[in-house]
Parts: C-alpha cells; structure tokens; sequence
C-alpha cells in the first residue's frame, strides 16, 4: 500500500477522503469526533509540507440528494476548532472555493457515489492534484470517493488508514502469544468470519452479548425471551465443534424480563433462562474469568458488548471486561463501534493501546477479507 512517504503533495492541492461519519445527537452536535481527531495527524501532516487541502466524506445514508439533516457542516465546525484554521464547506462540487482546507458537503449526495460511478470519481479527481485516502472506516466500501478515484490521481494512503491496517493485520499476521479474541454482539452471523479467522489463529475465544444464544440454543439449552437469532444456530454449532479446546462461554446470566432499564432483574446461575425472561448480560463468575484470560494475555483483541450496556442494569459485564481489557499490558486492539462506545462510556478509551475507528472496515480486515478502498492503493 502507498503511503504519504511515496507521494509529492508539495505546493500541490490533495483530495483528502476521510471518515467524518460521525454520531450526531437529536440536534445535530457530534457527540463523539473520535473519527475526525483520528485524521488530524494526516491533515496537518499534509499541511505542513506544503498542500492545499479539499476534504471530502459522506455522513449517514441519505437517500434521493441534499438534504440538510445530512451536512458535513458540524464536522467542518469541529474540524476548524480542532485544526485551529477556517475550514470552508463547498456544497457545490462544480463551484469549490480556493483556500487552504475546504471540505466538500456530503458526498452521499451525488447518486453515483455509492455506484462507485466513474464519471463522479472524475469529478472529484478534477479539484485536485494528487489522492489521499484516510478514511479507514470507510475502506471496505467501493465507493467513488473511496476507490474509483483512487485510480484517477497519484495516490495514496494517509497515516490512520496506514496505522489502523498496519495494527489490525499485525494482530492475526504474528501475534505475541497467548492471542485472547473477546466477541460479543447481537449476531453470531455478523461476526461469522471473524470468528473463522480467529478459531484458526487465537489461543482462546470469549464469547458474549446476545450472540450466546444461538451458541446456547445449539447445546439445548432454554433462552426464554432473550435475543436469538435463528439463523446463528447452525454457525455457531460449526464454531463450537471447532473450537471445543478455545471458545469459551457464559457460565452464567444477567436476566430481564424487559429490555428497559427499570425491568425486574434475576442473576442467573447457569445459561438455562427462565420463560418470560431475557438474558441481557454475562453474569458476575462469567465476567470474573474472562477478565482472567485477558489479564494473562499477551494480545487482546475485543469486538463487541457483552451485554446491554446502554441499560445500567446489564452493563457490568461489558464494564468488567473493558477494565481488563484497559489495565492488562497486553496489546490491546479494539474494534470501532459499540465496544469503542462501551470503553469511552467507561472512561478506558485512553487506556487500549489501539481503538479502531471502522466498526465494519475493521471486522472485514480481521477476517482477511481485501478492503477495495485498501486495494486501490496498493
Ligand atoms: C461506518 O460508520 O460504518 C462507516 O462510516 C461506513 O458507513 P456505511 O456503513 O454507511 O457505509
Ligand atoms: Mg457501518
């Protein structure tokens, strides 16, 4: 993969793809800029050898063109405040304003983007001298500004796309041993492949969140009402057949009988969940020996809750595991999404020693699945 090393941006105008698909609350104010922090580094980089910079991202999945509840405008006030310099949003791809850093409005907006159209990534090549694409949690996307494009320009990869690579390969290419995989979510079938590559390459695998259950159900246990998804039955019957000497799982429960917070709770001793009940986290022995394996841990690797950890009732176990996961000194990689969630929400974000910023770039990378906006630099 070309990075920032192989490329001339001296004097030069850089297209600048990032991931500036950020959480917005009901009133539209970021309430995590993790993704755009992330892409300072390549920014100012840039900046500071020399180049004019038109960032471009998408936010959301707007359909049918503009529509304002989509802006970039919140990441471009953000990015301003963060890189200390104007940022100027162009809403008007024919009509981009001259000036140091200019950022495109959402590039969801234009149909053939996701088409990966060629004659939009054209477009976009048109404004620029030179391709840069930072945008990791975007890299498992054919998209126009993530891949076509890439092939229009000189081009290459900026510094979180080349660390967030370079971390995420080098946990399943030649780990420090023990290799511990924590896996937790609400589907066994979204984390499939994961499991797979990891069944082949981890010393032992912890398994929570709702995706126990398929597992359960598998081994004949009763799962009440808990989440269960029907098709993660016969997958996760494959994995444990595999995996009798590395997966592990709940040896026992948090129950609801609502997924609320203000529901009647039962610890459960044991994984059988009672009718009229559902298991919403790993239980306090479950927890307890997890954070042991993690501990002894010479690479960690966590993807996914292991429980309901938004409900304050069912959060402890996703808090016990992040803790060991924070305090272990091993390395320690976190997959984006809702366990990057849990250990800011918990106060160990700082804690890890990577937290990716793709929440499903990130998985397809475990898996060993090639990521086209990866490919198109290589
Ligand atoms: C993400 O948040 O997963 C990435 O920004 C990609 O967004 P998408 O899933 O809408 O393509
Ligand atoms: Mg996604």
């Amino acid at each position: 993969m070309r990075t920032l090393e192989d490329l001339d941006v001296e004097g030069k105008r850089v297209l600048v793809r990032v991931d500036f698909n950020v959480p917005l609350d009901g009133d539209g104010n970021i309430t995590d800029d993790a993704r755009i922090r992330g892409a300072l580094p390549t920014l100012k980089e840039l900046r500071e050898k020399g180049a004019r910079l038109v960032l471009m991202s998408h936010l959301g999945r707007p359909k049918g063109g503009p529509d304002p509840k989509f802006s970039l405008e919140p990441a471009v006030e953000r990015l301003s405040d963060l890189l200390g310099t104007e940022v100027t949003l162009a809403p008007d791809l024919d009509d981009v304003p001259e000036g140091d850093v200019v950022m495109l409005e959402n590039v969801r907006f234009h149909e053939g983007e996701t088409k990966n159209d060629p004659e939009l990534a054209k477009r976009y090549a048109a404004l620029a001298d030179v391709y840069v694409n930072d945008a990791f949690g975007s890299a498992h996307r054919a998209h126009a500004s993530t891949e076509a494009v890439a092939h229009l320009l000189p081009s290459a990869a900026g510094r979180l796309l080349e660390r967030e690579v370079a971390t995420l390969r080098g946990i399943l290419d030649e780990p420090k041993r023990p290799l511990i995989a924590v896996v937790g979510g609400a589907k066994v079938t979204d984390k499939i492949g994961v499991l797979d590559a990891f069944l082949d390459q981890a010393d032992e695998i912890l398994i929570g969140g709702a995706m126990c259950f398929p597992f359960f159900k598998a081994q004949g246990h009763e799962v009440g009402n808990s989440l269960c998804e029907e098709e993660g039955i016969e997958p996760a019957g494959r994995v444990l057949r595999a995996g009798v000497d590395k997966v592990h799982l709940p040896v026992d429960l948090v129950a609801g009988q609502e997924f609320k917070a203000d529901t009647p709770t039962q610890a459960i001793d044991g994984v059988d969940v009672p009718e009229g009940w559902m298991g919403l986290d790993i239980g306090p022995s479950t927890a307890e020996r997890y954070a042991d394996i993690i501990k002894d841990a010479e690479t960690v690797f966590w993807n996914g809750p292991m429980g309901a950890f938004e409900l304050a009732p069912f959060a402890e176990g996703t808090r016990v595991v992040a803790e060991a996961v924070a305090v272990t000194a091993a390395t320690t990689v976190v997959g984006g999404g809702d366990s990057a969630a849990a250990l800011k929400q918990f106060g160990y974000a700082d804690m890890v020693d990577h937290v990716s910023t793709g929440g499903g770039a990130s998985l397809e990378l475990v898996e060993g699945k090639p990521l086209p906006g990866v490919e198109a630099l290589s």
